[in-house]
């Protein structure tokens, strides 16, 4: 038997369904269920807060840097100076991806989106770096550097080959950001333009257990290798209601074309019951801090680069939304303006999420180290709703049977 109820969840009431199983809550999606204790990263989705490691947000985007926030989220503290200076070499060290990977993404076909492209070459790496060590720290270690590492190579490779072109090497001489920029456009990017990037790595890197996440911990608590889990996760990021989220921004904007329609836009798509893409979230009953970082990233780009239409499209989107869906608690997520702010950095509509991916892999290998660390391996149950036993019916009896 289903039925409703009404139960606090942080200050507001949210309906929810209850199935009754004897003593078992059924939540569709886990909502509000606590399936582990976790020390990396904190939402506060009434507030519109988010920590890493107790750091708010918007003074690591401001202070920090991608690859010293990673080292944060993965190991718990930011590094020393030396600490940092260790990271950073090894990870440069480590970015070029073998030509037997190159010549495997040689054969995916042009036409693949890159998320499967990304999501087949991160699990071949598993195959060059087999040994299954997770109990011993350098294994755990350098696991983490390559993944760091060889994300973004593997994304920037794949652009390039799908055009016809062979993928260009890491520069040694660029940081982190700057570098991945130089290998997906082919040319060395203006320093403003590599900072603000970095900055949305940063933004991204993290976000307690969100779906990616959960994949994650699900696949780590089998205690596999790191890259059939960052595979995972990435296949989890692919989809439209998670990382995908902020392609369909950019193709709704288009499909508005001016500010001036967007609130019949608005109006007509919620009539028809259909989502406004980059809008809700789980967590936030606020607009998501992170949008509003990006926000201000993208009037930094705007500012030196020129403005972008799309953009006052977009707030004017936001400023109809907020009286339509706010009372519902629903505002602008991350993705909505991360879109406008890759589109002004020239990165191509459907590498949006694959760079969400080189981003994200920081979160899931923190999630991946404190899964280790106090495993259990994830097995939920489950409320069958199917067929009592019944017997097999042989072939010739079957149409009768079944359409009787
Ligand atoms: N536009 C319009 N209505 C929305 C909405 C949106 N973007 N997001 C949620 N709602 C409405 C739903 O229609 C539903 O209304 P109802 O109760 O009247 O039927 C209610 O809010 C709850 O929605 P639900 O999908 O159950 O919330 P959720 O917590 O499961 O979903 C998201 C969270 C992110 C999946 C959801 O907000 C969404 O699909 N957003 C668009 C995709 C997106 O931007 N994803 C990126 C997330 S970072």
């Amino acid at each position: 038997m289903t039925f409703s109820r009404e139960f606090d969840l942080g200050k507001e009431k949210v309906e929810l369904t209850r199935q009754e199983t004897g003593e078992i809550d059924f939540r569709p999606g886990l909502e509000g269920v606590p399936v582990t204790h976790s020390s990396i990263c904190d939402v506060d989705g009434v507030q519109g807060k988010l920590t890493y490691r107790g750091y708010p947000i918007e003074e690591l985007v401001a202070h920090s840097t991608f690859l010293e926030t990673t080292y944060l989220l993965i190991w718990g503290e930011l590094p020393s100076p030396q600490q940092l200076r260790d990271f950073e070499a090894e990870v440069q060290m480590h970015r070029r991806v073998s030509f037997r990977v190159r010549d495997m993404m040689k054969c995916f076909p042009a036409t693949g989106h890159p998320m499967d492209a990304l999501q087949c070459s991160a699990a071949s790496l598993g195959l060059f770096y087999s040994r299954r060590a997770i109990d011993n720290p350098q294994y755990v270690y350098d696991a983490v550097i390559r993944l760091i590492a060889k994300i973004p190579t593997m994304v920037a490779a794949f652009q390039l080959i799908r055009k016809g072109q062979d993928p260009i090497q890491p520069r040694d001489d660029l940081a982190y950001s700057a570098n991945f920029l130089y290998m997906l456009t082919e040319r060395e990017q203006d320093p403003l333009a590599a900072r603000i990037f970095d900055r949305c790595l940063i933004l991204h890197a993290e976000h307690s257990l969100n779906a990616s996440t959960f994949s994650a911990r699900v696949t780590a608590s089998t205690l596999t290798d790191p890259y059939a889990i960052v595979a995972s996760a990435v296949g989890t990021l692919a989809g439209p209601l998670h990382g995908g989220a902020n392609e369909d921004v950019l193709a709704m904007l288009e499909e508005i074309k001016t500010p001036e329609c967007a609130g019949a836009y608005l109006a007509d798509a919620i009539a028809k019951k259909r989502k406004i893409m980059g809008f809700g979230h789980r967590e936030y009953r606020v607009k998501d801090p992170r949008a509003s970082i990006l926000q201000g990233l993208g009037e930094e780009l705007f500012a030196r680069f020129g403005r972008d239409q799309m953009y006052d499209l977009a707030i004017a989107l936001e400023k109809e939304a907020i009286s339509l869906l706010g009372p519902k608690g629903i505002y602008p997520n991350v993705d909505f303006y991360s879109g406008l702010v890759y589109r002004k950095l020239g990165i191509p509509r459907d590498l949006f999420t694959p760079v969400f991916a080189i981003s994200r892999v920081a979160g899931w290998l923190a999630h991946w180290r404190e899964q280790l660390g106090a495993n259990r391996i994830f097995r939920p149950s489950q409320i069958y709703t199917g067929s009592k036993i019944r017997s097999w019916i042989p072939p010739e009896d079957r149409v009768r049977t079944l359409s009787s």
